[in-house]
């Protein structure tokens, strides 16, 4: 496995493995890595022949006062991981080669970055949608892998990709989940084991809707109540946002039909926790 700092040395090692006929995957991380992105270097790893990693901690996605300055940087151990699960390159840049000057130039995807998280994250996706395009201009894929957890990145970025004519598949993961259904997630290592308990009712929250969708309840409000009902079991919970929205313009709407997103976001202590199922009820 190879480890490359700068832009030519990633741009060689592509050149390199495409002109010997192999499939380009790409899985852009900021590191920290865990279960969930094993699974999209394994899916990488499977669907294409020569596996790119980049870990970067992008700092134009965080707003004031969230935690770009404590975000773990854990590389030694990730660049361990890379290499267990069978990564070809790791590209490592600094800071200073991904925004060597005051950047002029921004991706932004409009209307679906209004939503969400978005609405409590000014310029987060206008970041996560600059620096993955930056990222597939450097790496050039011919797959990118993107995990379900982060639904709303997950569809912003497949917009942009067609949007922009961008030549590279987007392939999204399932969420990796921990036993007691905690979406994995980097953030999860800033809560405390009792943390952790509470963390698990958001999952909870999200099966009770789906089990009422089953029973034909599909009207938003009376699923939003009840998953309210859920997540006040813990005093830590602080509810951002619950959401129900169709999955591809991510408005909200009144009732549940056709493919539907249900999203949650919350704090508990000074971290904050996102998850989200889809319901399809298109087919049915
Ligand atoms: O999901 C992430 O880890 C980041 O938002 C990404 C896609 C690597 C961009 O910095």
């Amino acid at each position: 496995m190879e480890v490359a700092k700068t832009i030519v040395s990633v741009r060689g090692l592509v050149k390199a493995a495409r002109s010997k006929g192999k499939r380009i995957g790409f899985v852009p991380t900021m590191g920290a890595l865990h279960i969930g992105h094993i699974s999209l270097i394994k899916a990488a790893v499977e669907k294409c022949d020569f596996v790119i990693v980049s870990i970067f901690v992008n700092p134009v996605q965080f707003g004031t006062g969230e935690d770009f300055e404590k975000y773990p940087r854990p590389l030694e151990a990730d660049l361990g991981i890379c290499k267990k699960a069978g990564v070809d390159v790791v590209f490592t840049p600094v800071r200073e080669l991904m925004y060597p000057s005051q950047n002029l130039t921004w991706v932004n995807v409009e209307k679906l970055t209004e939503q969400l998280c978005g609405r409590f994250r000014p310029g987060h996706f206008r970041g996560v949608t600059t620096i993955c395009a930056k990222l597939f201009n450097i790496v050039a894929p011919d797959i990118a892998f993107f995990g379900w957890k982060d639904a709303q990145q997950a569809i912003v970025i497949k917009r942009m990709v067609a949007d922009l004519n961008m030549p590279l598949e987007i392939v999204i993961c399932p969420t990796v989940r921990r036993p007691d259904g905690l979406a994995v997630s980097s953030r999860n290592k800033y809560l405390t084991a009792e943390q952790k308990k509470d963390a698990a009712l958001v999952y909870k929250s999200l099966q009770k809707c789906r089990e009422m969708v089953d029973v034909g309840i599909t009207d938003s409000r009376t699923i939003i109540t009840e998953m309210r009902k859920i997540l006040s079991r813990a005093s830590s919970i602080e509810i951002e946002y619950i959401s129900i929205v169709d999955a591809e313009m991510l408005q909200e709407v009144e009732y549940i039909a056709g493919r539907i997103l249900i999203a949650v976001a919350v704090r508990i202590g000074s971290t904050r926790l996102i998850d989200n199922i889809l319901v399809d009820l298109s087919k049915q």
